[in-house]
């Protein structure tokens, strides 16, 4: 399973490669907006991160467009800034046909804002890249989240599609190891979630009881 890192803040995705060999990144408006910086100079600044690397960065098409005459050529700017790049495109109608023209294009995408399995099996039929799950979103508002996932992956499984499954919006570390569980490829999440997923509170007790120990202990 590929752990990527959910933000846009150029000093955080450098520790995360550095410190634990982050696979990729996602980014979204959100981001964007908490880095205080434009939009094209941070993604410009995190696709020098990993230039030259298989590492993806997912940036978001403008979410004002909603047809694909918009997100075409708006897709297809942004892909020309960087080969690690891949489209978010929300997951609305006019979206898979644009899906399905930046396939043949080679360009990847990355259909977001999915909540339905349906959602998620026609962003499969259109030939997305990836395929967004927000699990967390949908946690909050008391919807199932295990048979979501579950369906998708099995349906992903069962008519052998390409789409590789990026589970987002990831709260904690019970969510990613269901998400292994389940067979989902990449998850991505905000640092603190996988700094708090190392941790165990059992490996500080330990590591306290061990150094006592070895205080007390000659060494030769
Ligand atoms: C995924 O690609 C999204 O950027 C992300 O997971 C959105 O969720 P959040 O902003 O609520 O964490």
């Amino acid at each position: 399973m590929q752990f990527f890192l959910d933000s846009a803040l150029v000093d955080e995705i450098k520790y995360a490669l550095d410190a634990f060999n982050i696979d990729g990144i996602t980014t979204n408006p959100r981001h964007v907006q908490v880095s205080g910086k434009p939009f094209l100079t941070v993604i410009r600044e995190i696709a020098k991160l990993v230039e030259g690397t298989e590492k993806t960065v997912s940036v978001e098409v403008n979410p004002h467009f909603m047809t694909y005459e918009e997100m075409m050529p708006e897709a297809e700017k942004l892909a020309a800034i960087s080969p690690n790049f891949v489209i978010k495109l929300q997951c609305v109608e006019p979206a898979f046909k644009a899906m399905e023209a930046l396939a043949k294009k080679n360009i990847r995408v990355n259909c977001t804002l999915v909540f339905s399995a349906m959602q998620a099996l026609q962003a499969m039929r259109s030939g997305a890249y990836y395929i967004s799950p927000f699990i967390g979103w949908k946690e909050t508002n008391g919807e199932d989240v295990q048979g979501f996932l579950d369906d998708i992956v099995t349906i992903r499984d069962n008519y052998d599609f390409d789409s590789e499954i990026i589970v987002a919006a990831v709260r904690n570390a019970r969510q990613i190891i269901d998400a292994a569980v389940m067979g989902a490829d990449i998850v991505t999440a905000g640092l603190s979630v996988y700094q708090e997923g190392f941790h165990h509170p059992f490996t500080q007790e330990g590591i306290q009881k061990f150094t006592q120990f070895w205080d007390k202990t000659p060494y030769e």
